[in-house]
């Protein structure tokens, strides 16, 4: 049976085996909650980079591309959209190529180049990808973001879900195992998971910053059927095509 294992930061990589396994980078606040939403309305792809300038570079290249994402929470001077799901939608980004940089997340997908295939998750879409990854008989690896190189409560809650959702097609190393245990442990301390999540330091900051309709969105499990997935080769994140949507 193929192993689950979970990565605390993306700068643990270093020694798990990527070559191979299927890479789930998660940042629930909120690169890849925004990823799924934006290509749920329509989206053509999404180009994620690690640097402004980068960003800034591939938008003025690429004619028609839209510039998308944060900095410190906040929209860069010139963007078109910040890093607000509710930003992402049919008017906005229907048919639009993105260009998406963020503090965290779009680092961690480049992190993970090396990996097989590289799925982004989140809990929106955390069912959606729990079945497609039961369909895989790679190992996978569960990549938590994390927040300026902190370990985040979200990502781990994420993880963990993930990891207790596709528990029977593949075993659960000792890592998984005990994000899995964490995840179900902050659900029933903090009494559900929209306050598990709100609790955590990036939600709170978020909601500082005047974001907390954010955190609620991004706390909501299994609303969407998107899975989003990275080809390094071309830079891009496009929705993967599912068995179970097509069938209706
Ligand atoms: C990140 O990638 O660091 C996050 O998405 C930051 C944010 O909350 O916008």
């Amino acid at each position: 049976m193929p192993t689950i294992r979970a990565a605390l930061l993306p700068d643990h990589l270093a020694s798990f085996q990527l070559s191979g396994a299927v890479a789930v980078v998660i940042d629930v606040l909120r690169a890849t909650t925004t990823i799924s939403h934006a290509l749920e309305h329509g989206a053509l792809c999404i180009l994620p980079v690690a640097s402004i300038d980068s960003a800034r570079m591939i938008a003025h290249d690429r004619t028609g591309t839209l510039l998308c994402g944060e900095r410190g929470g906040i929209k860069p001077e010139g963007f078109s959209l910040g890093n607000s799901p509710a930003e992402y939608t049919l008017d906005s980004v229907g048919g639009r190529e993105l260009v998406l940089t963020t503090t965290n997340g779009t680092r961690a997908l480049h992190m993970c180049d090396d990996a097989h295939e590289i799925l982004t998750a989140s809990i929106t879409n955390l069912d959606a990808i729990a079945r497609e990854l039961t369909r895989r008989e790679n190992d996978i690896v569960l990549v938590c973001s994390g927040t300026d190189g902190r370990f985040s409560l979200e990502d781990g809650i994420a993880a963990g879900l993930l990891a207790e959702a596709i528990g029977s097609s593949h075993s659960l190393d000792d890592s998984a195992a005990m994000m899995c245990d964490a995840a179900i442990g902050a659900i029933e301390r903090c009494a559900g998971l929209e306050p598990a999540i709100a609790s955590s330091y990036h939600a709170q900051r978020l909601i500082g910053l005047g974001f907390g309709d954010d955190v609620r969105f991004a706390s909501q499990r299994s609303t969407c059927d998107i899975v989003p997935c990275f080809d390094a080769a071309t830079g891009e994140i496009r929705a993967i095509e599912q068995p179970h949507a097509a069938q209706g």
